[in-house]
Protein backbone atom coordinates (compact mmCIF):
# COMPACT_ATOMS: atom_id res chain seq x y z
CA UNK A 1 0.00 0.00 0.00
CA UNK A 2 1.62 3.43 -1.16
CA UNK A 3 0.51 7.03 0.54
CA UNK A 4 1.83 10.24 0.80
CA UNK A 5 2.79 13.36 2.24
CA UNK A 6 2.04 16.53 0.66
CA UNK A 7 3.98 19.58 2.42
CA UNK A 8 2.85 22.82 0.78
CA UNK A 9 4.54 26.32 1.16
CA UNK A 10 2.11 28.76 1.00
CA UNK A 11 0.77 32.57 2.25
CA UNK A 12 -2.08 30.92 2.31
CA UNK A 13 -2.71 27.51 4.22
CA UNK A 14 -6.49 27.82 4.55
CA UNK A 15 -7.01 27.93 1.04
CA UNK A 16 -5.19 24.55 0.64
CA UNK A 17 -6.75 22.96 3.68
CA UNK A 18 -10.55 23.84 2.97
CA UNK A 19 -10.22 22.24 -0.18
CA UNK A 20 -8.05 18.91 0.27
CA UNK A 21 -9.61 18.49 3.74
CA UNK A 22 -13.11 17.63 1.65
CA UNK A 23 -14.65 15.42 -0.43
CA UNK A 24 -13.03 12.46 -1.64
CA UNK A 25 -9.17 13.41 -0.45
CA UNK A 26 -10.34 14.96 2.72
CA UNK A 27 -11.88 11.20 3.27
CA UNK A 28 -8.38 9.96 2.26
CA UNK A 29 -6.69 12.33 5.00
CA UNK A 30 -8.73 11.00 8.45
CA UNK A 31 -7.78 7.30 6.79
CA UNK A 32 -4.30 8.49 6.73
CA UNK A 33 -3.60 7.65 2.94
CA UNK A 34 -2.27 11.09 2.70
CA UNK A 35 -1.19 13.92 4.64
CA UNK A 36 -1.35 17.34 3.68
CA UNK A 37 1.69 19.69 5.88
CA UNK A 38 1.26 23.38 5.31
CA UNK A 39 3.76 25.83 6.02
CA UNK A 40 3.07 29.75 6.19
CA UNK A 41 5.82 30.96 4.39
CA UNK A 42 5.15 34.09 6.36
CA UNK A 43 6.84 32.33 9.80
CA UNK A 44 9.48 32.35 8.26
CA UNK A 45 9.90 36.21 6.85
CA UNK A 46 12.72 36.80 9.02
CA UNK A 47 11.77 39.92 10.48
CA UNK A 48 9.22 41.06 13.34
CA UNK A 49 6.52 42.44 11.18
CA UNK A 50 5.56 39.35 8.96
CA UNK A 51 7.01 41.11 5.61
CA UNK A 52 7.64 38.47 3.08
CA UNK A 53 7.74 40.18 0.36
CA UNK A 54 9.71 43.34 -1.56
CA UNK A 55 10.00 45.01 -4.46
CA UNK A 56 11.51 44.17 -7.92
CA UNK A 57 15.43 44.89 -9.16
CA UNK A 58 15.46 46.66 -12.20
CA UNK A 59 11.80 48.02 -11.83
CA UNK A 60 8.92 46.58 -12.99
CA UNK A 61 5.31 46.59 -10.95
CA UNK A 62 4.32 44.47 -8.10
CA UNK A 63 5.97 42.47 -5.10
CA UNK A 64 8.01 39.34 -5.12
CA UNK A 65 8.54 36.58 -2.42
CA UNK A 66 12.00 36.92 -0.96
CA UNK A 67 14.28 33.68 -1.06
CA UNK A 68 15.01 33.53 2.45
CA UNK A 69 11.44 33.49 3.40
CA UNK A 70 10.77 30.24 0.52
CA UNK A 71 14.21 28.74 1.36
CA UNK A 72 13.71 28.72 5.20
CA UNK A 73 9.97 27.29 4.82
CA UNK A 74 11.46 24.51 2.35
CA UNK A 75 14.47 23.95 5.02
CA UNK A 76 12.00 23.35 8.01
CA UNK A 77 10.54 20.34 5.93
CA UNK A 78 13.71 17.85 6.92
CA UNK A 79 16.66 16.97 8.89
CA UNK A 80 18.87 15.68 6.40
CA UNK A 81 19.64 15.10 2.78
CA UNK A 82 17.51 11.57 2.41
CA UNK A 83 14.48 12.94 3.35
CA UNK A 84 14.73 16.03 0.80
CA UNK A 85 10.87 16.04 -0.66
CA UNK A 86 10.94 16.27 -4.33
CA UNK A 87 9.79 19.68 -5.14
CA UNK A 88 7.59 20.96 -7.49
CA UNK A 89 6.90 25.33 -8.26
CA UNK A 90 3.40 26.19 -9.62
CA UNK A 91 4.08 29.03 -12.02
CA UNK A 92 2.69 29.64 -15.73
CA UNK A 93 6.19 29.15 -16.32
CA UNK A 94 6.23 25.20 -16.01
CA UNK A 95 5.54 22.43 -18.33
CA UNK A 96 1.67 21.86 -18.66
CA UNK A 97 0.37 19.52 -15.95
CA UNK A 98 -1.20 16.12 -17.82
CA UNK A 99 -2.39 12.74 -16.72
CA UNK A 100 0.90 11.24 -17.10
CA UNK A 101 2.54 13.77 -14.57
CA UNK A 102 -0.26 12.92 -12.02
CA UNK A 103 0.94 8.99 -12.50
CA UNK A 104 5.11 10.08 -12.14
CA UNK A 105 4.07 12.15 -8.53
CA UNK A 106 1.42 9.60 -7.52
CA UNK A 107 4.58 7.22 -7.08
CA UNK A 108 6.72 9.95 -5.23
CA UNK A 109 6.76 8.99 -0.81
CA UNK A 110 6.97 13.23 -0.43
CA UNK A 111 5.68 16.10 -2.66
CA UNK A 112 6.79 19.80 -1.43
CA UNK A 113 4.19 21.92 -3.66
CA UNK A 114 5.89 25.89 -3.30
CA UNK A 115 3.15 28.48 -4.39
CA UNK A 116 3.60 31.98 -5.29
CA UNK A 117 1.56 34.84 -4.86
CA UNK A 118 2.00 38.13 -6.03
CA UNK A 119 4.71 38.74 -8.35
CA UNK A 120 5.80 35.26 -7.93
CA UNK A 121 8.86 34.20 -5.85
CA UNK A 122 12.60 35.45 -5.96
CA UNK A 123 14.38 33.08 -8.50
CA UNK A 124 16.90 32.21 -6.90
CA UNK A 125 15.35 30.68 -4.29
CA UNK A 126 13.18 28.51 -7.02
CA UNK A 127 16.52 27.47 -9.24
CA UNK A 128 18.09 26.29 -5.93
CA UNK A 129 15.36 24.13 -4.53
CA UNK A 130 12.78 23.20 -7.21
CA UNK A 131 12.76 19.89 -9.18
CA UNK A 132 10.40 21.25 -11.30
CA UNK A 133 7.80 24.03 -12.41
CA UNK A 134 4.36 23.04 -13.52
CA UNK A 135 1.39 25.46 -14.84
CA UNK A 136 -2.63 23.93 -14.61
CA UNK A 137 -2.42 25.71 -18.03
CA UNK A 138 -1.65 28.79 -20.24
CA UNK A 139 -3.66 31.30 -18.02
CA UNK A 140 -2.43 33.32 -15.42
CA UNK A 141 -4.05 32.34 -11.33
CA UNK A 142 -3.97 35.21 -8.58
CA UNK A 143 -1.48 32.44 -6.43
CA UNK A 144 -0.23 28.78 -7.30
CA UNK A 145 -3.01 27.50 -4.24
CA UNK A 146 -5.76 26.58 -6.54
CA UNK A 147 -3.28 24.96 -9.09
CA UNK A 148 -1.44 23.24 -5.73
CA UNK A 149 -5.32 22.27 -5.06
CA UNK A 150 -5.36 20.61 -8.62
CA UNK A 151 -2.25 18.28 -8.58
CA UNK A 152 -2.93 17.20 -5.19
CA UNK A 153 -6.48 15.79 -6.20
CA UNK A 154 -5.66 14.40 -9.31
CA UNK A 155 -2.74 13.29 -8.00
CA UNK A 156 -3.98 12.04 -4.71
CA UNK A 157 -6.80 9.72 -6.35
CA UNK A 158 -3.75 7.49 -7.74
CA UNK A 159 -3.35 6.48 -4.10
CA UNK A 160 -4.19 3.21 -3.65
CA UNK A 161 -6.99 3.28 -1.63
CA UNK A 162 -8.40 6.48 -2.23
CA UNK A 163 -10.68 5.84 -5.12
CA UNK A 164 -13.03 2.82 -3.84
CA UNK A 165 -11.84 0.49 -6.68
CA UNK A 166 -8.49 0.74 -9.00
CA UNK A 167 -10.51 0.41 -12.29
CA UNK A 168 -12.05 3.66 -11.07
CA UNK A 169 -8.91 5.45 -12.42
CA UNK A 170 -7.60 2.84 -14.89
CA UNK A 171 -10.53 3.07 -17.26
CA UNK A 172 -10.82 6.79 -17.20
CA UNK A 173 -10.37 9.63 -19.96
CA UNK A 174 -6.61 9.92 -20.29
CA UNK A 175 -5.18 7.12 -18.96
CA UNK A 176 -4.37 4.75 -21.92
CA UNK A 177 -4.12 8.31 -24.12
CA UNK A 178 -7.89 7.99 -25.09
CA UNK A 179 -11.07 9.46 -23.71
CA UNK A 180 -13.35 7.46 -21.99
CA UNK A 181 -16.15 6.13 -24.11
CA UNK A 182 -19.94 7.15 -23.59
CA UNK A 183 -21.50 5.62 -20.66
CA UNK A 184 -25.43 4.99 -19.30
CA UNK A 185 -27.29 3.96 -16.46
CA UNK A 186 -31.09 2.86 -16.15
CA UNK A 187 -33.43 2.83 -18.04
CA UNK A 188 -32.56 1.45 -21.32
CA UNK A 189 -34.58 3.79 -23.07
CA UNK A 190 -34.79 7.17 -22.04
CA UNK A 191 -36.31 10.19 -24.18
CA UNK A 192 -36.89 7.98 -27.15
CA UNK A 193 -32.89 7.32 -26.65
CA UNK A 194 -31.66 3.76 -26.60
CA UNK A 195 -28.85 2.21 -24.44
CA UNK A 196 -26.99 0.44 -27.53
CA UNK A 197 -27.93 -3.25 -27.25
CA UNK A 198 -24.29 -4.55 -26.28
CA UNK A 199 -23.82 -3.31 -23.51
CA UNK A 200 -27.06 -5.32 -22.23
CA UNK A 201 -26.07 -8.11 -23.61
CA UNK A 202 -23.71 -9.93 -20.98
CA UNK A 203 -21.37 -10.21 -23.37
CA UNK A 204 -18.23 -9.33 -21.98
CA UNK A 205 -15.38 -9.79 -24.81
CA UNK A 206 -18.26 -7.88 -26.92
CA UNK A 207 -19.04 -5.18 -23.90
CA UNK A 208 -15.19 -4.75 -23.97
CA UNK A 209 -14.31 -4.24 -27.74
CA UNK A 210 -17.47 -1.58 -27.80
CA UNK A 211 -15.84 0.20 -24.64
CA UNK A 212 -12.76 0.12 -26.80
CA UNK A 213 -14.07 1.26 -30.01
CA UNK A 214 -16.65 3.50 -28.41
CA UNK A 215 -13.64 5.43 -26.49
CA UNK A 216 -11.95 5.67 -29.78
CA UNK A 217 -14.31 7.44 -31.59
CA UNK A 218 -14.96 9.82 -28.14
CA UNK A 219 -11.63 10.79 -28.90
CA UNK A 220 -12.11 11.52 -32.35
CA UNK A 221 -14.89 13.85 -32.17
CA UNK A 222 -13.22 15.76 -28.97
CA UNK A 223 -9.47 15.56 -28.96
CA UNK A 224 -8.36 14.24 -32.35
CA UNK A 225 -5.10 15.85 -32.07
CA UNK A 226 -4.73 12.77 -29.27
CA UNK A 227 -5.16 10.08 -31.99
CA UNK A 228 -1.87 11.27 -33.59
CA UNK A 229 -0.17 9.23 -30.73
CA UNK A 230 -2.37 5.99 -31.16
CA UNK A 231 -1.40 2.78 -32.69
CA UNK A 232 -4.97 2.16 -34.46
CA UNK A 233 -5.87 -0.62 -36.51
CA UNK A 234 -7.27 -0.97 -39.96
CA UNK A 235 -10.23 -3.23 -38.74
CA UNK A 236 -10.47 -0.71 -35.85
CA UNK A 237 -10.94 2.57 -38.49
CA UNK A 238 -13.65 0.55 -39.87
CA UNK A 239 -15.56 -0.18 -36.67
CA UNK A 240 -15.01 3.05 -35.41
CA UNK A 241 -16.81 4.86 -38.33
CA UNK A 242 -19.17 2.72 -38.24
CA UNK A 243 -20.42 3.43 -34.58
CA UNK A 244 -19.70 7.33 -35.37
CA UNK A 245 -22.10 6.65 -38.22
CA UNK A 246 -24.94 5.53 -35.86
CA UNK A 247 -24.08 8.70 -33.45
N1 LIG B 1 0.26 30.39 -10.70
C1 LIG B 1 -0.29 31.36 -11.44
N2 LIG B 1 -0.79 30.89 -12.58
C2 LIG B 1 -0.54 29.55 -12.58
C3 LIG B 1 -0.80 28.50 -13.49
N3 LIG B 1 -1.40 28.71 -14.67
N4 LIG B 1 -0.41 27.26 -13.17
C4 LIG B 1 0.24 27.04 -12.00
N5 LIG B 1 0.50 27.98 -11.09
C5 LIG B 1 0.12 29.24 -11.37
Amino acid sequence: MNSMRFDVLTLFPEQIENNINASITGRAVKKGIISVNTVNIRDYCGNSYGKVDDTVYGGGTGLLITARSVYDSWNSLFDNDDDRPYTVYMSPKGHVFDQKKAVELSRKKRLCIICGHYEGIDSRAIDLICDEEISIGDYVLTGGELAACVVMDSVSRMIDGVLPNEEAFTDESHMGGTLEGKSFTMPSEWNGIKVPEVLLSGNDAAIEEYRRISSLVETWIKRPDMLDELDISESEWEKMLALRRTL
